[in-house]
């Protein structure tokens, strides 16, 4: 069962991605050289305490982190430690927060400094990517056609769809029904219906598909090593189409 969300509920759901949202747009901000992905990771948890955000990822089986910081040939769940980001690096960061009783979840992966053609090509592309899914959420299409405009996105520019790892549902929980895979046939799929909330995630890598974890039990990366790029975002099906829920005021 997918749930369908009352206006008051999406009302709610919209704080959650604006509280969100700022977070993030901070810590994408901070991201330069030197600096550590603990660092990152602590000023998350600042922010969500003076915003009135707990952390999803903190404790969630087990996970040791408030927010998920994943560098170059990490795919995503890279945990944030002493790691220092230097010139030519990317980093996903992956935030989950509840507010109020309601969740909200969204990826950026930004350069640090100035970043090889391939890399600005995948980052550029798992953007568009994410752009094409959520345009696909309109009311009387089928979840598929997200999934397909993903991966079709990725194609064209040569990249590919990570497998193992999907988008999902989201709302009262952080993973709710239905997975929204990265892959798909066009109109197939469950019928998207106005109410629906979802959390999209374009992650394409620039090499294989393939994933592995780490020894660490969480991250995971590509198997070629080759670089991958995540980008995520919390919406809502209205009857106009989309509406994105964790936008930040400059793109991306
Ligand atoms: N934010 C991730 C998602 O998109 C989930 C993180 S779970 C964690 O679904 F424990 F790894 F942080
Ligand atoms: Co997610």
């Amino acid at each position: 069962m997918i749930a369908l969300r009352s206006p008051k509920e999406l009302d709610k759901m919209r704080k959650s991605g604006s509280v969100l949202a700022a977070i993030v747009e901070k810590l994408v901000d901070m991201v330069q050289e030197g600096i550590t992905t603990a660092e990152l990771d602590a000023e998350a948890e600042r922010l969500m305490k003076d915003n009135g955000a707990v952390s999803a990822s903190k404790g969630y089986h087990g996970y040791p982190a408030h927010i998920c910081t994943s560098v170059n040939e990490e795919i995503v769940h890279g945990i944030p430690g002493p790691r220092k980001l230097k010139p030519g690096d990317i980093v996903s960061i992956d935030v989950c927060v509840q507010v109020d009783s309601f969740f909200a979840d969204m990826a950026r992966t930004v350069p640090v400094g100035e970043i090889d053609g391939e890399k600005k090509q995948l980052v550029a592309t798992a953007r568009e990517a994410l752009e094409a899914g959520i345009k696909q959420a309109m009311p009387g299409n089928r979840l598929y056609d997200i999934s397909h405009a993903i991966e079709e996105t990725a194609r064209r520019s040569g990249f590919s769809v990570v497998r193992r790892f999907t988008g999902h549902g989201i709302g009262r929980e952080m993973h709710e029904e239905p997975k929204i895979p990265n892959y798909g046939k066009a109109h197939t799929g469950p019928k998207i219906l106005q109410g629906m909330t979802f959390a999209i995630e374009a992650m394409l890598n620039a090499g294989t598909h393939r994933a592995v974890i780490l020894d660490d039990d969480w991250t995971a990366v590509t198997n070629d090593e080759r670089p991958s790029a995540h980008f995520e975002d919390t919406i809502a099906v209205t009857r106009e189409g989309p509406e994105v829920f964790t936008c930040l005021r400059n793109k991306p």
